[in-house]
């Protein structure tokens, strides 16, 4: 049985609740939590916000090439124990699950420097291990030694369902239709492009949670994956 920190490699579709899952493994095992989506959402802010992006979503990739090396992402945690991701010193928490940047960021997700880019900043996140990380391309290409790899699916009505409600509750005015839609269109884009797409690693293991609540999914994986590791997600009672 192996012993010491792994790197826990969680992808899939949209809002199939990575983040939240991953985020209470980590804190379970006293890992650090990484969301690796939340760094393209701040380049795709910053490309917006800086005019990068034109009304019709055309992107001046040169230019936008030319200044990323100097833009700063880093993440903070706040009082209530919350990662904020903050721009050049600025908190932008608030605005990258907007559907501004929601409806943006797949497009430029798929730029391969963007990715260089991104991808050093996760990489360097892993040095020490102890880690749990959430995207697309985690697993097959971030990570693809990564100890634990799992690939989280749900049936579409059931993502679109669980982020609307995630916006309703933050005040945001989005439909659900438009909430489908715009997953639908990440899905694709983010399934068909020619950078590490996203797809299930040949080693990773499948969990559909379309009928799962998060202590079933903690329940799996303490009794399918984290027994080979010796290791155990506790949670307190207030957790879930
Ligand atoms: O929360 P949700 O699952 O909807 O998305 P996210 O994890 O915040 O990621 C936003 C977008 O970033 C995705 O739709 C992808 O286009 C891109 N992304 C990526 O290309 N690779 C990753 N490792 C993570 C995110």
């Amino acid at each position: 049985m192996a012993s010491g920190k792994i790197i826990i490699a969680i992808d899939g579709y949209s809002s199939t609740g990575k983040s939240t899952f991953a985020k209470l493994v980590a804190k379970g095992l006293g890992y650090i939590y990484a969301d690796s989506g939340a760094l393209y959402r701040a380049v795709t802010y910053f490309a917006y916000t800086n005019g990068f992006i034109d009304d019709r979503g055309n992107i001046d990739k040169e230019n936008l090439q030319r200044v990323l090396p100097k833009v700063e992402i880093t993440f903070r945690t706040n009082k209530k124990g919350d990662s904020q991701t903050f721009l050049n010193g600025a908190n932008i928490e608030k605005y990258i699950r907007q559907s501004t940047v929601s409806s943006h960021v797949s497009p430029i997700a798929e730029i391969p420097f963007v990715r260089d880019f991104v991808n050093v900043m996760l990489r360097r996140m892993g040095q020490d291990k102890g880690l749990v990380m959430d995207g697309r391309d985690i697993g097959t290409a971030v990570f693809p030694n990564a100890e634990i790899k799992i690939f989280m699916t749900a049936s579409e009505q059931v993502r679109a369902m669980r982020r609307f409600k995630e916006l309703q509750a933050k005040g945001e005015k989005d439909t659900f239709e438009s909430v489908l839609e715009n997953l639908k269109k990440r899905d694709y884009i983010d399934s068909h492009r020619e950078k590490d797409p996203l797809t299930k690693a040949k080693d990773a293991i499948e969990l559909d949670n379309s009928s799962m609540s998060l202590e079933d999914e903690i329940e799996w994986l303490n009794t399918i994956l984290l027994p080979n590791f010796n290791l155990k997600v506790e949670l307190g009672q207030q957790e879930i």
